[in-house]
């Protein structure tokens, strides 16, 4: 079986145990489906201020990895092919420079050819509070077909740890690639 491509980015918006928890979450269709990795330099950052793991851990959690300045790299043509792309977390800046179609590094670049490929594009949106640009810009985005999934606690189904609530919207992120997690409680 071909395995499918899916672009993961990474920005440094908070939130680097998302991106963690995605890669865990994706262990187990390691035979369907292939993780292409690209983290901005502010995500170094934020990975090494809010997670216990080195930028080498992580990096080894996916298949394949990218050098985000290095704008020649295979996910910045349109001509490899993917099922789509999620950036997470996704910082405000980068929500910029995809909504102006602003490409000066591969993450940006990438994104922005998701979208003229009408690829699946999630985004993983966060800041708070959210100023009248910061959803002018996530409001076209959703209008150009990209899906903002901000990372919102969900209360129904009772979480414990951060860890629950990483899942639970590592969970609601999958769903829209149609994959399924283990543990991930649907409201039934
Ligand atoms: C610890 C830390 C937390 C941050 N959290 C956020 C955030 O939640 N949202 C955001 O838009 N920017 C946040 N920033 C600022 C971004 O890192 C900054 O705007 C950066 O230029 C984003 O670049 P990138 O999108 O290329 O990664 C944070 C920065 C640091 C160091």
């Amino acid at each position: 079986m071909i395995k499918k491509r899916l672009v993961i980015g990474v920005s440094g918006a908070s939130g680097a145990p998302l991106a963690i928890e995605l890669l865990k979450c994706l262990k187990p269709y390691k035979d369907y489906i292939e993780t292409h990795l690209i983290y901005t330099k502010s995500a170094k950052q934020t990975l090494q201020q809010e997670t216990n793991i080195s930028l080498e851990e992580f990096i080894n959690m996916a298949d394949v990895s990218y050098d985000c300045d290095n704008i020649g790299s295979a996910p910045a043509s349109g001509t490899f092919k993917t099922i789509g792309m999620i950036i997470v977390p996704c910082s405000m800046k980068t929500v910029a420079g995809i909504v102006s179609g602003y490409s000066d590094n591969l993450l940006l670049r990438t994104a922005d050819v998701t979208l003229k490929e009408r690829r699946k594009l999630v985004l993983v949106a966060r800041e708070t509070p959210l100023s009248s640009i910061h959803l002018r810009n996530l409001y076209e985005l959703s209008q150009l077909g990209a899906v903002i999934i901000p990372p919102m606690v969900s209360y129904y189904n009772n979480p414990k740890t951060i860890d629950d609530i990483n899942h639970h919207i590592i969970g609601k992120v999958l769903d829209q690639f149609d994959i399924d997690i283990e543990n991930f409680n649907r409201w039934e």
